[in-house]
């Protein structure tokens, strides 16, 4: 073994010298160490809005970290920049009176997510209420609480026991979902679900399907959580998934393109509502992170979010899902794919077989898609050219051919 970094989701055996050293970006485009450059179709990894090279990020947190590169939030502390992020993600949010709890990575966001659903009912009196119904081919990070809730089986086994009361679902059936309400109703907290599926395979909802969640756990008493650590943030044509599908959870998680990957920020919008609960007198929130609420990478968030309003990238989304859709649908058209998903910018080709040789292949084409078993993620920087959209197109192509 050639050097002591453990990779994530990655074979521990792996050599490093196996790996892509990325040394530089700009725009939409990665470089390797040997200076080869890749157009990045999966935005790092799900989450660079803004493309890659910004100065104005950098400078923002330069700024923000000459003064003080951060400090804890717990009472009696504040900052500016974690106000004035939070401020920003609430306005943009279906919860503009809510109240933004914030982290760092998604993970966090998620575990914390379902302990405020946890104890919104625990406060209520309601302690039975801990179910937590999640959805096949759901994908919610790797902390305790988002292992359990996994709906991609392989991401929860081998660890031992998870948390307890997850209950699944498979992913687009509602009448699935009513049955368990029926037989569990009073003892579901709440149900999580990412409003279109990513890391499952990208899967946007059935017709009616987040509105049926939504009128299940209004019959029930139960909570609706959306999980839009992708979908957030100007990937599905709004600045959330919620805005897109006219459905309005009671919490949402948020990170990624929250700061366009620049420094890891995350977090929890909690409805005005549910808000109001948790400001009860005497009632303390007892969780949180060093990191809640870092000066600099709330100053990036800042910036980010600056960015994507002044060059109009949320609008884009469905711009850059018209042209991947024309390119896939001729792709399909000509055999070379099965089929493709997806909607706003993001989506999957189909093809049925591997895809981990393609995704090779189109690097050696100057093309990252990302490979989840027999499709390929393409969820590229809001930036994105059209241009570069035909250039990813044309590396698919040439794969499929080809491998
Ligand atoms: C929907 C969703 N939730 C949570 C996470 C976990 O985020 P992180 O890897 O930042 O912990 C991800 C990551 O891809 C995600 O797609």
């Amino acid at each position: 073994m050639s050097g002591a970094l453990l990779h994530p989701f990655s074979p521990a055996g792996q050599d490093e010298s196996d790996y892509i050293n990325i040394v530089r970006g700009e725009g939409s485009t990665v470089y390797d160490e040997a200076g080869n450059g890749y157009i990045d179709g999966i935005a790092n990894l799900w989450l660079c809005q803004v493309g890659y090279g910004r100065t104005e990020i950098v400078d923002a947190v330069t700024q923000q970290m000459n003064q003080i590169h951060g400090y804890n939030t717990f009472a009696p502390f504040t900052n500016g920049p974690a106000r004035q992020v939070a401020d920003m993600i609430a306005e943009r949010s279906p919860h503009p009176d809510g109240r933004v709890f914030l982290g760092s990575s998604g993970s966090e966001a998620v575990d914390t997510v379902l302990k405020i659903a946890r104890v919104i009912m625990q406060n209520r009196g309601q302690s039975d209420r801990q179910i937590i119904v999640k959805r096949t081919n759901g994908y919610h990070g790797t902390n305790w609480g988002g292992t359990s809730a996994q709906g991609i089986a392989a991401n929860r086994e081998g660890w031992g026991d998870l948390v307890p009361h997850f209950m699944e679902v498979p992913h687009d059936d509602l009448e699935a979902a009513a049955s368990l309400f029926a037989e569990h109703g009073d003892r579901i907290a709440a149900v999580l679900t990412e409003p279109v599926q990513g890391a499952g395979g990208v899967y946007p909802p059935v017709d009616g399907y987040l509105e049926g969640l939504r009128r299940l756990c209004d019959q029930h008493g139960a909570l609706l959580i959306f999980d839009e650590v992708i979908c957030g943030f100007g990937r599905t044509g709004s600045w959330f998934g919620a805005q897109t599908f006219g459905v309005t959870p009671d919490l949402m998680t948020f990170a990624k393109g929250v700061t366009s990957g620049y420094l890891p920020l995350s977090g929890v919008i909690v409805s005005q509502e549910l808000s109001e609960e948790l400001s009860e007198p005497g009632y303390l929130l007892r969780t949180g992170y060093t990191y809640s609420g870092h000066n600099a990478a709330c100053a990036a968030g800042v910036a980010n979010i600056n960015i994507m309003e002044r060059e109009g990238l949320v609008d884009r989304a469905d711009h850059i899902g018209a042209k991947l859709q024309e390119g896939l649908a001729a792709l399909a058209s000509d055999g070379l794919i099965d089929s493709w998903r997806g909607m706003g910018a993001v989506y999957a080709a189909e093809l049925n077989r591997d895809t981990v040789p393609l995704r090779n292949a189109m690097m050696a084409n100057g093309v990252i898609m990302r490979p989840m078993g027999t499709c390929l993620a393409i969820c590229p920087p809001l930036i994105i050219t059209d241009e570069e959209i035909g250039k990813m197109i044309d590396a698919l192509a040439e794969a499929a051919k080809t491998v």
